[in-house]
């Protein structure tokens, strides 16, 4: 349970909120690369943190983020024209490059205008593009923190396949939550019996071959957290699926293929989050195979609605809560716990966008609820959130992995020791991302 203070502090995100502050602080995943993609595409509306930026590739194919509204009389400058080193705005044709810088101010009189020009700026965000993704830095350093070294960034390119997104229509917190909490799997993903099939659309279901309930084991890192959950095998070994948590919002959660991922929760709004799913693998290029199944994923359950122009609908599953996800009973009766195909994080949709609060926005009012021993992940992902927010508000300290960003190597394990073993002493060279060793990969997501 939160206090209603708290809630609101890890909850909100806009600029001047101290979890906004907080997150403004690191580079953020924005939008895959093959949304912009050619030189003088497009520009493309988005949304991050409740700011409303246009972005595009400019001539000689890098990436820029400027602030929507034209800084002469606030048109969109998503309606700019892409060309020639700049977008210029449709209104009266001033022209700005990916630093905000003004090339031209056609209104002036020409023998006025350098130096009118040199006066103006537009607000730019710096980007950068790596591994199909480009991630934009909202913050207000002169000079960017250093690039996160996620392993999924500093693989080659074809070790990683291109990002899928899932958009989330609630907080990011509460969508984030399910990334810390295991013992959802052993119901909400489940299927109905041990020898219950993969059914037609989506994976086949979790199982927990003892029935027993995962044993959270959780440790506070200066970076974030990560944990094990324990499950006992039916041998008597122990299976730890041993997750992380990393300022401000990403995960890395096993799946037991021999991937590496990164999962950021990357929040549009208070009330919209994408899911961004990276996948790549440590030491080898991704087969054809793995690329085309994390590009189809969400086909099974009809793919993407079509977008407006508001970027709250991109990457919006065609299963969401106004079709209850594609919820089929017959499925439910016969194969899986609950008839929603597990599918990304659709089954999770279900449980987490429902939830609201007095008001009825999609922000889990969390003085209501009433937490177990199997939430102990969640309770330390959210003190330590709290702690860095306020420290950051209250004494301007930031999270050491703002800067160091060494400590973003690492990784999520599923490993199988003997009882009684200490997970934490072995998984010590499995938690790290160590280049060209394989990902601890004993025991399956689905067994
Ligand atoms: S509002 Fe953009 S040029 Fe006038
Ligand atoms: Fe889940």
């Amino acid at each position: 349970m939160l206090s209603k203070e708290n809630n609101e502090l890890i909850c909100r995100v806009g600029r001047g909120t101290p979890m906004g502050e907080l997150m403004r602080q690191y580079w953020i995943p924005a939008l895959p690369s093959d949304e912009f993609p050619a030189p003088d595409s497009p520009p493309k509306r988005m949304m991050l943190l409740g700011e409303r930026i246009v972005m595009f590739r400019d001539s000689q194919g890098r990436m820029g983020a400027l602030e929507e509204f034209c800084p002469h009389r606030g048109a969109s400058l998503y309606f700019g024209r892409n060309e020639e080193g700049g977008l210029r705005c449709a209104y009266h044709g001033w022209k700005f490059d990916i630093t905000g810088k003004c090339l031209d101010t056609p209104t002036e009189q020409p023998e006025r205008r350098e130096r009118f020009c040199a006066n103006i700026k537009a607000r730019a965000y710096p980007c950068h593009e790596v591994n199909h993704m480009v991630w934009v830095y909202l913050g207000s350093r002169q000079e960017p923190p250093p690039f996160p070294l996620f392993e999924i960034n500093t693989l080659p390119p074809d070790y990683v396949a291109a990002p899928r997104v899932m958009m989330e229509e609630a907080n990011w917190l509460q969508n984030m939550e399910g990334d810390l909490d295991s013992a959802h799997l052993d119901w909400v993903h489940r299927r109905l019996h041990e020898d219950s099939p993969k059914p037609e659309k989506g994976v086949r279901g979790f199982w927990n071959p003892t029935g027993k309930p995962p044993l959270l084991d959780v440790v506070a890192t200066e970076y974030g957290a990560y944990y094990s959950a324990k499950r006992i095998l039916k041998d008597g070994s122990e299976w730890h699926r041993v997750n992380q948590f990393i300022f401000p919002f990403h995960t890395m959660i096993t799946t037991g293929d021999g991937n590496v991922n990164l999962r950021s929760f990357v929040p549009l709004d208070d009330e919209h989050a994408m899911l961004i799913m990276h996948t790549g693998h440590p030491t080898q290029r991704l087969s054809n195979e793995v690329r085309r199944a994390q590009g189809a994923l969400f086909d099974e359950v009809g793919g993407y609605i079509e977008r407006t122009n508001d970027p709250r609908t991109y990457f919006m599953t065609k299963a969401n809560k106004r079709n209850d996800y594609g919820r089929d009973m017959k499925l439910q009766n016969e194969l899986m716990f609950v008839g929603i195909p597990f599918v990304g994080n659709l089954q999770d949709r279900a449980m987490t966008e429902l939830m609201t609060n007095d008001a009825g926005q999609a922000i889990y009012d969390r003085t209501k609820e009433h937490l177990s021993a199997s939430d102990a992940m969640i309770v330390t992902v959210r003190r330590q959130l709290i702690n860095a927010a306020t420290k950051l508000r209250d004494e301007g300290k930031l999270p050491p992995n703002v800067d160091n960003v060494e400590l973003d190597k690492v990784r999520s394990a599923t490993v199988r020791y003997p009882a009684g073993s200490d997970w934490k002493a072995l998984s010590e060279t499995a938690r790290r991302a160590i280049p060209g060793t394989a990902a601890a990969a004993d025991v399956g997501l689905i067994i």
